[in-house]
């Protein structure tokens, strides 16, 4: 049986509750375990997501996979996990369902529109015949994550209601957000497009590039519907920051402290304490 559960129960209980859910992207085993163990500490529900490329690096998405279920196993880990695939094309989606994982992102997002359509609702025929939650795309998000380029359209409402049909579990919109860091002369979030679009489905709404977007859009934001909010770049910097500092002031020289178990526990550290902080933004509620 599978250590991981589907994104179904806790997004639309939080769609309900006005709160969000963390997905935070894992880049090797210390990302994979800094991130269970912030969402450990504060008793919350987590997805640990894998884009393709991350999983190009680590190996293949079998191997994520079982690392993040040895890695709940070895930590005792008890809150709720999802093991959860971001941005895959249609043979990753594919290959992920056939892997184990509960959750699939399908972003068809290059697609013409109607083939996005067909190719979600395929991926959606797949997924739910074993459980498995999915996760669609209209417009897109702006920006770059992993060879995932987006020109940052905003979401139709009319196209968001074509994919929600398809019965996927929950849509990431584009509504002027943006993977890695936000620009000077960025403008916001656009609200009033998530507010139509809330209004009119009932599905879950994901909020993309969650990194860098100040506390009260991400909060006004969850507000009108959104509940699942993706981080990766905010941990990038953090674990960035603190292995800089470590070494600028020569920890790494000291002692042992070139000893790679040494020289990445600061960066370890600063993204448990990131996840953390996210975490306490989302309003996700401990479990029971
Ligand atoms: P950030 O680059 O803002 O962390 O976005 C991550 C994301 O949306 C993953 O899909």
């Amino acid at each position: 049986m599978s250590v991981f559960v589907n994104g179904n129960a806790i997004f639309n209980d939080a769609r309900k509750g006005h709160y969000a859910v963390g997905a935070f992207n894992t880049n090797n085993l210390e990302w994979t375990r800094a991130i269970l163990q912030g969402a450990q500490e504060t008793n919350t529900p987590v997805l640990i997501q894998v884009s393709m490329g991350a999983a190009k690096y680590m190996g293949d998405y079998k191997l994520v996979k079982t690392l993040v279920e040895e890695e709940m196993r070895v930590m005792n880990i008890t809150v709720p996990v999802v093991m959860h695939l971001d941005h895959g094309n249609y043979e990753a989606a594919k290959e992920c369902i056939e892997a184990g994982y509960s959750s699939v992102m399908f972003d068809g997002h290059d697609l013409p529109f109607d083939e996005n359509l067909e190719k979600t609702k395929e991926i959606v025929k797949l997924a739910h015949a074993k459980g498995i939650s999915v996760e669609a795309e209209v417009g897109s998000i702006g920006g770059e994550e992993d060879g995932i380029v987006g020109a940052g359209e905003l979401a139709s409402v009319e196209e968001a209601k074509a994919i929600a049909a398809t019965g996927c579990d929950y849509l990431a919109c584009g509504i002027g957000n943006i993977h890695g860091p936000y620009p000077e002369n960025w403008t916001g979030l656009n609200f009033d497009r998530l507010k139509e679009i809330a209004d009119a489905i009932d599905t879950p709404l994901v909020l993309h590039g969650g990194s860098g977007i100040p506390q009260e859009q991400i909060e006004k934001a969850i507000s009108l519907g959104v509940s699942k909010v993706n981080i990766n770049t905010e941990n990038q910097l953090a674990f960035a920051a603190a292995t800089r500092k470590y070494i600028e002031e020569g920890g790494d020289q000291n002692g042992k402290g070139y000893d790679p178990r040494k020289l990445l526990n600061p960066g370890y550290n600063a993204i448990v304490d990131t996840v953390k902080e996210i975490i306490g933004w989302l309003g996700t509620p401990s479990v029971k």
